[in-house]
């Protein structure tokens, strides 16, 4: 019996130090394996004396027991810390903020001409829209601009053959509007229009808002009101609005619209070159000629019509000082709006 107990001491020892399911299974093995020591203690009983073979068989018979106890609860003990430190490690807290992906945003070109669409929509016009590839007749003849006009000098135009350019402007859509609806028309007509011209102030693509009210009585007064609440309604109430007389082929008077420096407030300054005032369109009332073309009978009807530049209301409104900023997207520039 004393033989089993230098075995017994090994055995408590190696499962108190087994640290890890691995490590005790191999101390398992080694004693209760097939040919593990107890099974060798065994075959050993063969070898003793037969009055001794029954007491030590039992006192093998126990020493098992006692190992698969031992085992057991050591199992058990290995068993839970492994899944506390798997529950640990794999721990989610679901209060924790998520991934926020960055939120995309419209372009402020977008937005600024959605914001003059939205002023215009409220004074009750439609929106209204043409193709960028147009015919030298919308863009030019109907507009009372036949070929060789000088007016054409005007807007440094890209030609896509003989009898197709490039927008050089949105006034086209007038045109083309008032050929399909008769009076009363109240439309604006936001798009991108073209000329071959570089700089800070110019792009070779920039866009354009179209503005047409023709009706019974319309007058030059119902035009710079519409104006002049439209710049109010932008840039703030005590923006004051200046038009000047002006020249073009399809309207009669033509003035152009200035509002006072929203950078200095009609001190002057760098921005409105010491004038105090800038200027962000053209307009009239529609010429004799242009009815003419699209068959408008003006002794009954009259109308008024304006352009403005959506880059230049932006820049003003942002203080951008260099139009090529709208175009290199760059995200830095583009985030601050
Ligand atoms: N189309 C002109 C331009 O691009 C702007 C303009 C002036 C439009 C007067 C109009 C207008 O409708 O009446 O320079």
């Amino acid at each position: 019996m004393d033989d089993y107990k230098p075995i017994r001491e090994d055995y408590l020892h190696e499962i108190a130090a087994a640290s890890s399911l691995d490590l005790l299974y191999a101390v398992k093995v080694r004693y209760m394996g097939k040919k593990g020591l107890i099974s060798e203690m065994n075959k050993n009983l063969a070898k003793l004396p037969p009055e001794e073979k029954p007491i030590a068989g039992a006192e093998i018979g126990k020493l098992r027991n006692e190992f698969t106890e031992l085992y057991e609860g050591k199992e058990k003990k290995l068993k839970e810390r492994e899944l506390s430190e798997k529950l640990l490690s794999e721990r989610l807290d679901v209060t924790l903020p998520g991934l926020a992906l960055p939120i995309g945003s419209a372009h402020i070109l977008s937005r600024t001409a959605s914001e003059i669409a939205d002023f215009f929509a409220s004074m009750g016009y439609s929106v209204a829209s043409g193709p960028e590839v147009e015919l030298d007749y919308y863009n030019f003849e109907a507009l009372n601009m036949p070929y060789g006009h000088p007016a054409r000098d005007m807007q440094d135009t890209f030609y896509v053959s003989d009898s197709e350019v490039m927008r050089t402007h949105t006034s086209p859509v007038q045109i083309r509007t008032m050929l399909i609806h008769k009076p009363p028309i109240r439309i604006i007509a936001p798009g991108k229009v073209y000329r071959s011209d570089y700089d800070v102030t110019h792009s070779p693509m920039f866009h354009q808002v179209e503005g047409l009210y023709i009706d019974e009585n319309i007058s030059m007064g119902d035009l710079k009101g519409t104006l002049e609440r439209f710049v109010k309604a932008l840039f703030g109430s005590d923006v004051p609005v200046r038009f000047r007389a002006s020249y073009f082929p399809f309207t009669e008077p033509s003035m152009e619209v200035d509002m006072g420096c929203s950078i200095c407030g009609t001190k002057g300054c760098r921005v409105c070159k010491n004038t105090g005032w800038l200027e962000i369109g053209g307009c009239g009332m529609v010429a004799p000629e242009v009815f003419e073309a699209v068959k408008i009978d003006y002794d009954q009807y009259s109308g008024f019509a304006f352009g403005m530049g959506v880059e230049r209301i932006a820049m003003l409104k942002y203080g951008i000082d260099d139009i090529r900023l709208f175009f290199e997207n760059h995200v830095k520039f583009l985030n601050q709006f």
